[in-house]
């Protein structure tokens, strides 16, 4: 019998499409007009802006939680605060999850964490980066130990696909509590100028516990993660700038760990640029005079182009993404005009961790030294830099990725050995004539040496440019690593590009592998 339109069928078909408009009412209306006055998208439009349009699928849209406390029966809102779903980038696939702080302040209830749990183990299963979305409260109060236990599944799985699949946090709100601690673990976290804050504890509980009395930006602003604690890696003006962030550093990484990310048609001319011979004369003639790494990566880069990690944090160090020859490559270079290119704790830890990230998924890492050493201070001494220095000879030495380093001024002592030198593993160690590969400076060695007997000299001065200049013909050059294969080749900087090319194409089907174990167990 054919359905009419009052019948069986159609009463089906119209209370699907009330439970829709009422899905969309709560997304619309007073809730955007909230976030937009705020300066902020609601999740559906992040959604939108972070999609190739029209390619969203949303799982659980009807989802409700299922509290009867505090009067929670009679607010059951469709999706239970947060939009999950699936959904392309450049033509590849990703999984997604938005937390709405429309809802309930995006808080964490049962149903909310079963909805993220199941959009988490689709990415891992099906081998697609993992986005997620972050305006949250944090547990949802109402619910108890069942929110808590949901933070700490979503870390477990955070943790169980670190190196499997890519996964960035986009922190677009004020996120407290778990919001914050399950996305410490992902490998990339953006926030936005103004409007989004990270906090373990929220303003309003710290007042409470502590009576003292913080703002938020003070507490947990975007500037403050991003310049002075380390906790975040890209700074965005507006939302829009962040989620355009998140897919630019996609495009430089694979789906997962078993794939290659996408290659780029690169039209690098083989011959030498004009823009590569100026790098002949780019490092001065005196040692202590500082100069910019940038010029060395843009010319060496596609296109000149670098998407740089914690460009705010630890500047003595640049971290970043960028091709060569249309693939990708992690760079780490030493930058000679922020503390002379010196090692601190917070350069350290920066590179270590982005040098992990590349080799799980396994980006050849392009490093350039000039580095004079870990930097000497009673302050890092006392804040551990034995320890958090010693991060990134690890990091290097466990990397199984192809590495290529390129020495184009000082490399000393404990600084050479940890910048990606070839004792740690790196496969292609080229110096420019410039290097300067030795344990100390010329100053500095002759105090060290010859102390006194410059002292008892009839001429100190002289005695000491004497000792010094005898010490830099004998040792302040790459000669003697190249003499013992510590270098492969003294290239002119001119060749820089082209020889890194080269270095990598003679690497790209290095697979090693390591001894059974466990795990090790590096100074975290
Ligand atoms: C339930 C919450 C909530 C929460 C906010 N709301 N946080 N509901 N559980 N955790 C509700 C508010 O009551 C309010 O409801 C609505 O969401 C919006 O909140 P506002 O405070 O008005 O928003 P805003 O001014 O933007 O402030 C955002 C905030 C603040 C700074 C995040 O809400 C806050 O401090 N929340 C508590 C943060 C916190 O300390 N969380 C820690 C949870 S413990 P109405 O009905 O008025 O709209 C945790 C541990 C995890 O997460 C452990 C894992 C192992």
């Amino acid at each position: 019998m054919a359905t009419t339109t009052t019948g069986r069928t159609a009463r089906q078909l119209a209370e699907l499409r009330q439970r829709r408009e009422a899905l969309t009412a709560q997304s619309t209306g007073a809730a955007s007009d909230k976030q937009h006055a705020r300066g902020k998208l609601t999740a559906r439009e992040r959604i939108d802006l972070l999609l190739d349009p029209g390619t969203f699928v949303e799982l659980d849209a009807l989802a409700r939680h299922r509290c009867h406390d505090f009067g929670m029966e009679k607010n059951r809102p469709y999706g239970d605060g947060v939009v999950t779903g699936s959904g392309m980038i450049d033509g590849r696939k990703v999984c997604v999850f938005a937390q709405d702080a429309t809802v309930l302040g995006g808080s964490l209830g049962e149903v909310f964490g079963e909805k993220v749990i199941k959009v988490m183990d689709l990415a891992i299963e099906t081998g697609c980066p993992i986005i997620c979305i972050n305006d949250s409260g944090g547990a949802r109060i109402q619910e108890g130990v069942v929110a808590l236990a949901y933070y700490a599944k979503f870390a477990k799985r955070h943790v169980d696909a670190s190196g499997v699949i890519p996964q960035i946090s986009l922190m677009m709100g004020s996120c407290a509590g778990g919001a914050v601690y399950a996305s410490a673990v992902t490998d990339i976290i953006i926030m936005v100028e103004g409007t989004s804050h990270m906090f373990v504890t929220g303003p309003e509980v710290l007042q409470t516990v502590t009576g003292h009395r913080v703002d938020r930006e003070e507490l947990g602003g975007a500037r403050l993660h991003n310049a002075v604690t380390g906790s975040a890696h890209h700074l965005a003006q507006e939302e829009k700038d962040a989620l355009e962030y998140a897919r630019e550093v996609l495009s430089y990484l694979p789906s997962n760990n078993m794939t290659e990310p996408p290659r780029y048609p690169s039209d690098a001319p083989s011959e030498p640029t004009q823009e590569d011979l100026d790098l002949d004369t780019l490092v001065p003639d005196s040692v202590n005079q500082p100069y910019d790494m940038f010029r060395v990566l843009h010319t060496v880069l596609d296109d000149g182009e670098l998407l740089e990690i914690q460009p705010l944090y630890a500047p003595n160090i640049i971290c970043g993404f960028g091709r060569i020859e249309g693939r990708s490559v992690g760079v780490v270079a030493n930058q000679p005009s922020h503390l002379a290119g010196a090692l601190d704790l917070e350069a350290s830890e920066k590179a270590a961790r982005f040098i992990r990230m590349c080799d799980a998924f396994h980006i050849p890492i392009v490093t350039f030294a000039d580095v004079p050493g870990y930097l000497p201070s009673q302050d890092q001494e006392r804040n551990g830099i034995i320890r958090r220095g010693a991060k990134l000879g690890c990091a290097y030495s466990e990397a199984t990725t192809p590495m290529v380093t390129v020495i184009t001024r000082k490399a000393y002592g404990g600084g050479y050995a940890v910048m990606g030198s070839k004792h740690l593993g790196v496969d292609v160690s080229l110096a420019w004539p410039t290097a300067e590969i030795a344990v100390m400076g010329g100053d500095s060695a002759v105090s060290v040496l010859y102390r006194r007997a410059i002292e008892e000299s009839d001429d100190p001065e002289q005695a000491r440019t004497t000792i010094r200049e005898e010490y830099e013909r004998t040792l302040c050059h790459p000669y003697v690593a190249a003499e013992r294969g510590y270098v492969d080749a003294v290239i002119m900087p001119h060749e820089t590009r082209r020889q890194v090319a080269l270095a990598l194409e003679m690497m790209r089907d290095k697979r090693k592998t390591r001894l059974p174990r466990k795990h090790g167990n590096l100074p975290l």
